[in-house]
């Protein structure tokens, strides 16, 4: 029949993945209607929109998810809905279970908001498979940045910039040659410099993607060290930012207890017992103790 439209068996117009999941369900003129899922305990935000007059409708089909208003935290659960319309501040929000919201907005969003992260997701994926021994590496460091970055007490606003940063951090490898990435021997001083440039790649291939830079600053810093012997800029201390430090213990931790061309993995409690004796020096303290605090909730160690 003219003007009907019918869509079954999870058949969408369009469908992105990256942190989270959203399904484009239907479009008129500005009008877009979307199905957009959240996993548990992986932080989510609301940021103000680039269209004055913008209104943002939620309605949760699935789960449960807890919103911070500004001065309380409100749990939601299916049923329930909510809206935004020119809001100023971010919207900081927490599923508590795998959660689905029906998500209409008034203006188009879809490929704005996540056009980039359905691009960077397959570049992500395609640098995952040019290196053999990083299988998953990203889902990995995202999954314990987030958890040390929890432990720490940071604000779901950072943890939210922490789960983007830490699953791209790596994207730029996409630009190194495979025969340098996976060279079952050390590399030469010339060849690790090539390795070193995947910080600036990232930064580069992430830079103007989000509504702030800060995700690409980030990336960037993920290899420097307290001591001022990372790479590539050479910071020390508190020039890192928080979220890098964070980063760049749980890809210690994750690099240390995989398998390599090169050499074999250690166990969680090994690598554990290195970044400690590490602490302080090379790696944020607290960090590291984050780690094993999470690692022993978990029964890894
Ligand atoms: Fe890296
Ligand atoms: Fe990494």
């Amino acid at each position: 029949m003219d003007g009907l439209f019918i869509f079954k068996d999870k058949k969408y117009i369009d469908q992105v993945t990256g942190t989270s999941t959203l399904s484009l369900l239907a479009k008129k003129d500005d009008f877009e209607i979307m199905l957009y899922e959240i996993k548990a305990d992986r932080p989510n935000s609301i940021t103000p929109g680039d269209f004055p007059d913008l209104m943002e409708f939620y309605y949760i089909v699935e789960g449960a998810l807890e919103i911070n208003d500004g001065d309380n935290v409100v749990k939601l659960c299916k049923g329930d809905y909510f809206y935004v319309s020119n809001i100023k501040e971010t919207v900081p929000v927490r599923a508590l279970e795998d959660t689905k919201m029906l998500y209409v907005s008034s203006k188009p969003v879809y490929n704005l908001l996540y056009t980039y992260t359905g691009e960077l997701k397959n570049l992500l994926e395609k640098s995952e498979q040019k290196d053999t021994y990083t299988h998953n590496h990203s889902n990995r460091v995202q999954n314990l940045s987030v958890k040390i970055a929890e432990k720490l007490g940071l604000s779901s606003e950072i943890n939210y910039t922490i789960a983007l940063a830490s699953l791209f951090h790596d994207i730029g490898k996409f630009f190194i040659p495979n025969e340098i990435l996976n060279k079952p021997a050390k590399l030469s001083e010339e060849e690790f410099n090539y390795i070193k440039m995947h910080s600036y790649y990232s930064y580069d291939l992430l830079k103007g993607k989000f509504t702030d830079d800060d995700i690409a600053q980030i990336v960037e810093q993920h290899h420097e060290r307290l001591d001022g012997s990372g790479y590539p800029k050479g910071l020390k201390g508190d020039e890192i930012r928080i979220e890098a430090r964070i980063i760049g213990v749980a890809d210690s931790y994750d690099a240390m207890t995989s398998d390599r061309a090169y050499r074999k993995a250690m166990t969680p409690l090994e690598a554990i017992e290195e970044l400690k004796s590490l602490a302080g020096k090379t790696y944020d303290a607290d960090v590291v103790l984050a780690l094993e605090q999470v690692l022993k909730d978990e029964s890894v160690i």
